[in-house]
């Protein structure tokens, strides 16, 4: 190799290196994009002091339409409310969860299921149930002396 080859070689590596950075914020800015759209907004803010008082639905499954379902679930020291829910396959069933206390985690084991419940906050997550079965309900972020207990159950039924 001459020296204007190895120029060359250097200046098409030079070229990749600013390529792969430029792609890489690319890959930064739609990641932020992502996150920004679940940010809550304030309609999704909630005084955790009033939950219990009315302030937040009373914990029940609405059907909102056909095969479509509303869950308004409580997640507190060391609970579930309703602590038990039925579906069939196919309902697409939309939970919105808070908490009155500290933080939980409402992971829903075997589904794509899994937000933190922040006390002030509404978590909100839509899913469809795909398959039958009986679907653990489980708190996995730390929440206290009872937090390894704290489960709940959802029935999907054929
Ligand atoms: Cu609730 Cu851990």
């Amino acid at each position: 190799m001459n020296e204007r080859m190895i120029e060359a070689y250097e200046r098409g590596w030079v070229m990749f290196a600013l390529f792969m950075i430029l792609v890489f914020l690319v890959f930064i800015g739609y990641t932020l994009s992502g996150f920004a759209f679940y940010i809550p907004t304030s309609a999704e803010r909630i005084d955790p002091t009033k939950v219990l008082a009315g302030g937040f639905p009373q914990p029940h499954v609405e059907e909102v339409g056909p095969g479509k379902y509303q869950a308004y679930v409580i997640a507190r020291a060391f609970s579930f409310t309703p602590g038990e829910m039925h579906f069939k396959v196919g309902d697409e069933v939309t939970f919105f969860v808070t908490s009155p206390d500290v933080q939980h985690g409402f992971y829903v084991h075997g589904t794509d299921i899994n937000v933190q419940v922040i006390p002030g906050e509404v978590a909100k997550v839509k899913t469809k149930f795909k398959r039958p079965g009986e679907y653990l309900v489980i708190c996995n972020e730390y929440c206290g002396i009872g937090h390894q207990n704290m489960l709940g159950k959802i029935v999907v039924e054929e």
